[in-house]
């Protein structure tokens, strides 16, 4: 059986009072919306449709990088409305799998739990229900006398006897794709939001004898819907949880999961341990044995075994075993960091390549360079990379030593065993075995102190 989804995604969202669609709002790192996409790729095939309306061009842009189709609803006329667009894009011989664009927690096990009953059943349709202690504003699902699914009432239509139930109606539904396509435009909107409902489709196929049933979850937590900044957070935090426990499960120590922020693309080695207020983002990778933070940020980089990370950033950028980086240093993009290598405090370092067992220890900016093996970098020293008008590289050679306070004026090269005294301005390359200092020889005045004080 073929599998199609669609995933709704044109509602407003009003209540996250935010001139940004609903759907582009973020947990665990990823849009809303990207999170359903990506389940959808996890149990069906093809490209998921995405109906999109308000902000859609917005949205459009945002989800790029992602195999969907889009379809638009230009006017938001209810839920049946925008499957209704989705029309052409229905295959007589799928099921359908419908899926909200703002309910980023279901999880793959739940759907295929779900699938594999409405197979088992031959169902035409099924939906997931689920049962609430405040149902109110939700769908109440219906059943008939053999306690079937009977059709779906939504609150604001419904009557006392009706409001008492608690079973509701979840939005995700498994439809018979050619059925669905014979039934789809039967949906009106005589009702109190003048809205064409998708929950009218039960009723109908329950008319004409199709088998329609629901299934409750247990756990209703997985179909929370975003609708304010305050259920984002509790989704926020529903992930954090889930994606702490499955690290912590793989052998990963994490001191704190409350305060720790793991996205869903990061992998990490086991025996590593992760200190409180740490942000792993991206498709970032950490090895074995590591130790990272306190507060640590790392995105999209590759942190290989034994590393140790303290209260520092590294973005878009590699580390080798046994590294050690912080407190207070910044890694951004196109950094390559070799073995054993030594990052102080307030160390800087951009587009270089640090080699095996180089020493950087404090207040250092490292900019467009290549820095050999076993290189000593003083206290101090600035790689001087811009002109104001272009960027220029620097090169050090293995074992080279730059004192303190050493400025590299870039285009620069310093060969392999080369010293430069402490508060030189390399200007000019240094060849390999030499000294470069260029600095005024100090002279002292004696009695200079007491005779100046004594004027005044
Ligand atoms: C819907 C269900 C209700 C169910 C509830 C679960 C209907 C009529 N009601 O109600 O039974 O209990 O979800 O959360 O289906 N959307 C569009 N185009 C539209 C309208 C909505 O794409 O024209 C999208 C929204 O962006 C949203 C989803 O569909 O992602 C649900 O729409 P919403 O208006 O929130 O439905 P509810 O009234 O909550
Ligand atoms: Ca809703």
């Amino acid at each position: 059986m073929n599998l199609s989804t669609i995933i709704l995604a044109a509602g407003q969202g009003t209540r996250m009072k935010s001139k940004k669609p609903k759907v582009l709002h973020q947990v665990a790192g990823l849009p809303l919306v990207e999170h359903v996409v990506r389940l959808s790729e996890q149990v069906s095939d093809g490209q998921p449709i995405v109906v999109i309306g308000h902000g859609a061009d917005e949205v459009q842009e945002n989800l790029k990088h992602l195999k969907v189709s889009f379809v638009l609803q230009k006017e938001q006329l209810g839920t049946g409305h925008a499957v209704m667009m989705a029309r052409d894009f229905i295959e007589k011989e799928s099921s359908v799998l419908i899926l909200y664009g703002d309910t980023p927690l279901i999880r793959e096990e739940t759907i295929l739990e779900f699938l594999k009953k409405h197979k088992a059943n031959d169902n035409q349709l099924s939906v997931l229900s689920m049962r609430l202690e405040d149902p109110a504003g939700y769908g109440r699902i219906l059943r008939g006398d053999d306690s079937r699914l009977s059709g779906i009432i939504e609150h604001k239509d419904a009557d006392e006897n009706q409001r008492g139930i608690d079973e509701v109606n979840s939005g995700i539904y498994l439809i018979n794709g050619e059925s669905l396509l014979t039934h789809i435009d039967e949906i009106e909107n005589n009702n109190v939001q003048k809205e064409f409902y998708l929950t009218d489709i039960v009723e109908i196929f329950a008319h004409q004898g199709y088998n329609v049933d629901a299934y409750c979850v247990d756990d209703s937590q997985e179909m929370l819907g975003i609708n304010t900044r305050v259920q984002l957070a509790q989704a926020e935090s529903v992930f954090r949880e889930r994606i702490s426990q499955h690290w912590m499960i793989e052998g990963v120590t994490i001191i704190d999961p409350e305060n720790t922020y793991i996205e869903p693309d990061v992998t990490i080695g086991p025996d590593s341990i992760i200190y409180p207020g740490t942000m792993l983002r991206g498709r970032t990778i950490i090895g074995r044995d590591c130790r990272i933070g306190p507060r640590a940020v790392i995105e999209n980089s590759k942190i290989n075994d034994g590393v140790h990370i303290r209260e520092s950033q590294v973005i878009d950028s590699s580390i080798d075993d046994n590294t050690v980086v912080g407190p207070y240093a910044y890694i951004r993009p196109g950094s390559e960091i070799g073995k054993s290598v030594k990052i102080g405090d307030f160390v800087e370092i951009k587009k270089s390549q640090i080699g095996d067992g180089t020493k950087i220890s404090h207040l250092t900016y490292v900019g467009d360079a290549q820095v050999g093996k076993s290189v000593n970098l003083g206290c101090g020293v600035v790689f001087v990379n811009y002109d104001g008008v272009k960027k220029s590289r620097t090169e050090i050679g293995d074992r080279s030593f730059i004192g303190c306070n050493v400025n590299l004026i870039a285009p620069v090269t310093v060969a392999e065993d080369a010293y430069v005294a402490a508060g030189t301005t390399v200007t000019k390359s240094v060849p390999r075995d030499s000294l470069a200092i260029g600095r005024e020889k100090q002279r002292n005045i004696e009695g200079w102190v007491s005779r100046k004080r004594g004027k005044r």
